[in-house]
């Protein structure tokens, strides 16, 4: 490193410490000159009329016929939106571009790991998605029936989501990095008749066969009647006859006017499988009408969007709700132009994203906090060698910020000149919660700030309920809005309990805990729940416990989050052994394989600890509690109710000697 590079280093150092005292930042004035929206009153105007406002954000898509009730509260938790309305996602996010005479506006600038560049406009997708809409009636897809989509970031996943949406069929992403086992899962419990996927994904300059594997796994399906393949790396791909169709072929052979058919406000639009507290994923059930009005008003309004000039770019995964709702459905519902990069974020090099912001112009910037530590690490000199000047707002989304990598991001990324909106959502929430506005709002590095208007968050005390005005307790949501979830599918009572149990049926329980402070601003702590964030994905415990105890030669296993500097939390696995078995290095990378297989590589243990025994209590419960103590070095809590209080003391050594060992 030259010494010019170790001072700019120093300094930098120097002045994001500085910057940790500073409390508030307000929305910069050139920022705020020209914000969509810089009227702090727009909060006072929903809060009054919450209704008055969401019928105001639906009013803004396209309906074939107008609601008759904004909001159906007759029986909660069920609630509906928009009731009596009709409407067509698909002629929402396309059709009504293309006949608005925006046809040629690029929606996606694609550019692929080998640096290939496709531009996809918006009359691109309205000849696509026809296409493959009528294909898939072709295929004998109805409305309701559920179509299941493993794809990775290529414009034909935006292409099988929107032809879904265009006939009623509702789609079930599993995003790319699960396995193939999860895939098989998820198309299970849904009882998918469609899967579409892909012929090979391209990760790192490698090619993993995706059809094939599949292949293995998903012989047995009953109700899988079709697997759709695209062709994207031209690797072989086994194809079963009558079974499967390549996508390209069935295309060609369809028709290419396909009207949009309007659907209920309420029609499913789509699953999204996610993890709770126990093994068996939840599928989370979102509807049309209030899902599209949630997400098309959060994306115009957080990101104070100008689709006319703004080229934005979120830089998540199409599999997860950050993509549906905020690569596919937000942008595509306001007309907006976006990046979408096929690739991780070190491939071919560490400056492939601010490549990518010069070379497209992005003026928005969408991420997880766990790509902005990274970046930190890899030092402030790369994007210091690229034309960051584009951007004019950075996001930041699914996990805790840290104060000093929100202010990297600042002052890094953003030149000081980019307000950043930390916003707290769920795959639950469908659209984003709790965030500043742009051009109103100041922001504190590390709080989300204040709800979206329209929406009503409490921190509560955890056991009265009570609302806390300035303090730690659990996040909830007071009153529906509608993007939230309306069941989990198929599985009507594990909704209500859920969700509902705890403060009642009007109460939504988000599972993370949160402090209020002074001024109102909410600041997420994390998850209360056996739900683990690793690099802002989530997984359950229990999910990966079943994996490892999946290894022949594992008797039991208890997994929990650990605090990490990179990914926020990682796996850490507290593993015992049948019989005399000694824990090798190989059995070590065996565990980790078969988690690979059952779950996905990002979901592997990060460390895995040999335990004698586990600590458990008198009937026999596993207290995890007690091992996040000593996995973080805290002081124990009470041991007292364990069958075996010695397993503490032998566990804390092996945490010693391990961590002896790593360093
Ligand atoms: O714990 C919260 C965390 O991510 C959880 C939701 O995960 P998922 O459904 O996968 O959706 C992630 C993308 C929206 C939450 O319960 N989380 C999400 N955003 C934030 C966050 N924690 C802190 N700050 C955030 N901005």
């Amino acid at each position: 490193m030259s010494d010019s590079a170790t001072t700019g280093g120093e300094s930098l150092e120097h002045e994001l410490e500085t910057l940790l005292s500073v409390e508030r930042f307000d929305p910069p004035e050139p920022f705020k000159e020209q914000a969509l929206l810089d009227d702090p009153e727009v909060y006072e105007r929903a809060r009054r009329d919450p209704q008055g406002w969401w019928a105001e954000q639906a009013a803004a898509l396209d309906w074939s016929r107008e609601w008759d009730t904004v909001l159906d509260d007759a029986n909660p938790p069920f609630y509906k939106w928009f009731t009596g309305g009709k409407l067509n996602a698909s002629y929402n996010c396309v059709d009504r571009h293309v006949e608005a005479g925006i046809g040629d506006r690029v929606a996606y600038h694609w550019r692929g790991e080998e640096g290939e560049e496709r531009d996809v406009t918006y009359a691109d997708l309205h000849r696509d998605v026809q296409r493959f809409a009528n294909a898939l009636k072709d295929l004998g897809v109805a409305p309701g029936d559920i179509v299941g989509i493993y794809l990775p970031m290529i414009p034909e996943v935006v292409v099988s989501m929107l032809a879904c949406a265009r006939i009623g069929a509702v789609h079930n992403v599993v995003f790319g990095g699960f396995s193939a086992e999860s895939v098989r899962e998820r198309m299970e419990f849904s009882e998918a008749k469609v899967l579409i996927t892909v012929d090979g994904a391209r990760r790192k300059g490698r090619t993993a066969p995706i059809k094939a594997t599949v292949d293995d796994v998903m012989g047995d399906l009953a109700t899988l009647e079709t697997i759709v393949v695209v062709r994207s790396t031209g690797i072989d791909a086994p194809m079963t006859d009558g079974r499967d169709h390549f996508y390209d072929e069935i295309c060609d052979a369809a028709d290419p006017v396909c009207p949009p058919e309007p659907f209920d406000a309420e029609h499913p639009l789509f699953i999204l499988y996610t993890s709770g507290s126990t093994a068996k994923p939840k599928g989370i059930l979102h509807t049309t009408g209030g899902y599209l009005t949630g997400v098309a008003a959060t994306h115009r309004h957080v990101f104070d969007l100008k689709p006319e000039s703004d080229v934005y770019w979120c830089a998540a995964d199409v599999g997860w709700i950050t993509g549906h709702s905020y690569i596919v459905y937000g942008p595509l519902l306001n007309g907006a132009t976006s990046v979408m990069w096929e690739g991780a974020p070190d491939f071919p090099h560490q400056g492939i994203w601010w490549e990518l912001v010069e070379r497209y112009k992005a003026t928005i910037l969408y991420a997880a906090p766990t790509a902005i530590r990274t970046f930190m690490k890899w030092g402030a000199e790369l994007p210091g060698k690229y034309d960051l000047s584009s951007l004019r707002l950075l996001g930041s989304v699914g996990e805790p910020i840290n104060p000093k990598a929100w202010l990297w991001y600042r002052r890094v990324i953003g030149g000081d000149r980019c307000p950043i909106v930390d916003t707290w959502w769920q795959t639950e929430t469908g659209a984003i919660m709790i965030t500043p506005l742009p051009g109103i709002v100041a922001t504190k590095p590390g709080s989300a700030t204040l709800p979206f208007p329209g929406i009503f968050a409490e921190v509560v005390d955890e056991s009265t309920g009570e609302p806390i005005d300035e303090g730690q307790g659990l996040l909830v949501l007071t009153q529906p809005w509608p993007s939230m979830l309306r069941t989990l599918y198929k599985e009507d009572d594990r909704f209500v309990e859920t969700y509902f149990a705890r403060f009642g049926e009007r109460t939504y329980l988000v599972g993370d805990a949160a402090r209020k402070d002074k001024d109102g601003y909410f600041w997420i702590i994390g998850r209360i729940d056996d739900v683990v964030n690793v690099s802002g994905h989530r997984l359950s415990t229990a999910e990966v416990e079943s994996a490892i105890v999946a290894h022949e030669r594992v008797a039991e296993a208890a997994v929990i989050g650990q605090s990490d500097e990179d990914t926020g939390q990682a796996i850490a696995a507290f593993v015992t052994l049948r019989g005399e078995i000694e824990g090798t290095d190989v059995v070590v990378e065996e565990i980790r394989a078969v988690v690979a297989e059952r779950i996905g590589r990002f979901a592997r243990p990060k460390r895995i600890i040999w335990a004698d025994d586990l600590p458990k209590t008198r009937s026999g419960k596993i207290m995890r509690r007690l091992l996040r103590d000593i996995a973080e070095g805290r002081a124990l809590g009470d041991v007292t109710t364990l069958r075996d209080p010695g397993v503490m003391g032998a566990l804390e050594q092996k945490i010693k000697e391990g961590q002896a060992q790593e360093n």
